[in-house]
């Protein structure tokens, strides 16, 4: 039978109507696929990109994990293992990504975590990548130095200070510390306590790496692609030492007392030292290795999340972060309990490869991930999402 060309549209017609895929979302978008900004599909081809890009001591600088790199392996290993368990016919039309920490609304429950360096990847990185946050909505958790940005009432809507302890040294000066963030308008203090010493980078001990370009940002290499020589590399062989004693609990203790700011615990590993920030009145714990950039072999971030949920015990909020690249990942560590998942490297791929924009791309590359297996996984918010969504391999009675 010949099929007229009406008949013909009117069949495609049908098909599109009865097809799923005639909802896709934001498919009114305009996106200029000559631009290469939307060559990367995905967070892998944005390290890819930046690792091309960028100088090999910045990109070693950026990837790398110390020591062994055994648990910069770990978080991404970690993600084989869990399987998700899709519910069947649930509607899934609208997908709803939207949360709450601390009393303020989350509109994705991905994270900007803290990251010093950036200028060795991007001039202005700070700046840039809080840009690329308030564009998307994204809880920025920075590391300061972005004053006017923040003061300009163009900000990230929800943003978190980082800490690594250094203004918590003295009464005086976390007062002052906790005045400037409360006039700011900071939604939470981030306190890194995995950072006491700093560890053995070791690509950026045979890179010969001088600590203070990731400041500045690395000079230019000569004719020859030689960098000038460093004057202070990182280096083996030192013995740790710090000139004042390293944070305590009571610091916790010390800053509750100042401050009604929420005060978060970046570098938490295991339940009982979930259950210690209950008792000094923290506000909660991002279960962390730092990248896998501090201390290795401490395993996976997302095997220890489990023991932190269990000991929060719905008292406070565990957030996660560790090698987290794809919007599976993310729905895996909601499964078990976390809160919100923070990444570093994804958003530092955008920001060496197109500044902002790639900083946004990611962004928005990522939550539209999540989105989109939650809608396949008939998750349609985040109240939906739980426990008995994932199950590991090895549960499998075969
Ligand atoms: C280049 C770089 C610099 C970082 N600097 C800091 C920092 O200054 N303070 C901090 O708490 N964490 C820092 N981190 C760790 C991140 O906040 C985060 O814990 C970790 O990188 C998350 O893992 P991911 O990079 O695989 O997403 C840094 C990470 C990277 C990659």
């Amino acid at each position: 039978m010949k099929l007229s060309r009406r008949d013909a549209m009117r069949g495609l017609l049908s098909w599109a109507a009865a097809s799923p895929l005639s909802f896709a979302a934001d498919e009114k978008k305009v996106i200029d696929y000559k631009d290469p900004l939307y060559g990367p599909i995905n967070i892998f081809d944005f390290a890819a990109l930046a690792k091309k890009k960028l100088d090999p001591m910045a990109w070693d600088y950026l990837d790398g994990g110390s020591e062994d790199e055994q648990s910069l392996r770990d978080n991404r290993d970690i993600f084989s293992k869990l399987i998700i368990r899709p519910k069947a016919l649930v509607d899934v039309h609208k997908i709803d990504m939207t949360t709450e920490l601390f009393g303020k609304k989350i509109e994705f429950p991905i994270l900007l975590d803290p990251s010093g360096g950036k200028n060795c990847f991007f001039p202005g990185g700070e700046l840039e990548v809080s840009k690329g946050a308030a564009a998307q909505k994204a809880l920025h958790i920075t590391n300061g130095g972005i004053d006017d940005f923040l003061e300009s009432g163009k900000g990230p809507e929800v943003w978190w200070q980082l800490t690594t302890g250094g203004q918590l040294t003295n009464a005086q000066s976390m007062r002052s510390f906790v005045k400037r963030l409360e006039a700011q308008g900071c939604s939470g203090i981030c306190f890194t306590i995995d950072i006491m010493h700093v560890s053995h980078r070791e690509r950026d001990m045979h890179n010969k790496l001088e600590r203070s370009w990731c400041e500045t940002g690395l000079p230019k290499r000569d004719a020859q692609g030689r960098m000038p020589e460093a004057k202070n590399p990182w280096r083996a062989g030192l013995y740790p030492s710090r000139p004042f004693p390293t944070p305590t609990w009571n610091t916790v203790r010390d800053l509750r007392q100042m401050t009604k700011l929420p005060i978060v615990i970046k570098g938490i590993l295991t339940g009982e030292d979930t259950q210690r920030v209950i008792d000094v009145g923290g506000n909660g714990v991002i279960v962390s290795n730092h990248g896998a950039r501090q201390m290795d072999h401490v395993g996976s971030t997302l095997e220890a999340l489990p023991e932190c949920v269990r000991a929060a015990g719905g008292r406070i909020p565990v957030m996660i972060d560790g090698g987290f690249r794809r919007g599976t990942d993310v729905l895996k560590a909601l499964a078990l309990g976390a809160a919100a998942v923070a990444v570093a490297r994804p958003y530092l791929y955008g920001l060496a490869t197109f500044g902002q924009r790639g900083v946004e791309r990611v962004i928005e590359l990522l939550k539209t991930e999540l989105a989109l297996n939650m809608g396949l996984a008939g998750t349609p918010n985040i109240a939906s999402i739980d426990r008995s969504l994932v199950r590991f391999r090895n549960e499998t009675q075969w």
